[in-house]
């Protein structure tokens, strides 16, 4: 049976998980956060203490880690039977998420992991490369992106919601960092498929974006 897909795909907050969340449940259709099996992954290794320049031990960990996802109002993920959901948003995951990401190896290894996602009755899938590597034949593609200071000011924001300290100035920094990582790798960098519709959210409201994306797909 032919499981449609819509890929999604961008650059750290761009607002992808959001929008992804709304048009799945709109949809009815699975939800893939590729971003929480890097960042799950990242939990891992720091739980096993493994050196990050240590390539084959890295794909170890990502071979036999054995995740859960509960996909209700929030999306809670489960490492080796334990809710690491609390960790996954963290700067300090993100940071080791995107070291990793850039090993082709272990891209090879969390590929069919992310490929098992597709199921009836579809899969809206977000990450970087959802459209270009892991679901080339998906017939509805997004890249959606904002300016990097728009999408600083609004992970700013999340966090002092939050009550977590925060600083402007070295959050865009690290935005710019992550993402000369994500695009400069040589293993599937982030980049539009060329049969993607290209959104740049810098001034639209989530709801705006949402509508686009299911124009798309009617
Ligand atoms: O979307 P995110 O911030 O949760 O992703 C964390 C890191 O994982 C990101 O810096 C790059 C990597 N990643 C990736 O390489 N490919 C994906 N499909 C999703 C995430």
């Amino acid at each position: 049976m032919h499981i449609p897909v819509l890929t999604i795909d961008g650059p750290s907050g761009a607002g992808k998980g959001t929008v992804s969340r709304i048009v799945a449940k709109k949809l009815g259709w699975n939800y893939l956060d590729s971003g929480s099996i890097y960042r799950s992954l990242a939990i891992a290794l720091q739980k096993t203490s493994v050196d990050l320049a240590n390539v084959s031990e890295i794909v170890k960990v990502a071979q036999v880690m054995a995740l859960e996802f509960e996909c209700g109002d929030e999306l809670i993920v489960k490492l080796n039977g334990e809710d690491i959901t609390s960790r996954l948003g963290l700067e300090s995951t993100g940071h080791i998420a995107s070291r990793i990401a850039a090993l082709p190896d272990v891209r090879r290894v969390l590929l069919q992991k992310q490929q098992d996602f597709r199921q009836a009755p579809g899969l809206v899938a977000d990450g970087r490369d959802m459209g270009t590597v892991v679901f080339p034949d998906a017939e509805n593609k997004v890249f959606l992106t904002a300016s990097a200071a728009k999408r600083a000011e609004r992970r700013y924001k999340q966090l002092i919601e939050k009550e977590i300290d925060a600083n402007l100035i070295q959050i865009t920094r690290e935005i710019e960092e992550r993402d000369r990582r994500d695009m400069e790798r040589k293993a599937a960098p982030l980049a539009m498929a060329v049969d993607a519709l290209y959104i740049d959210s810098s001034e639209m409201t989530i709801d705006a974006v949402v509508e686009d994306v299911l124009n798309l797909i009617r």
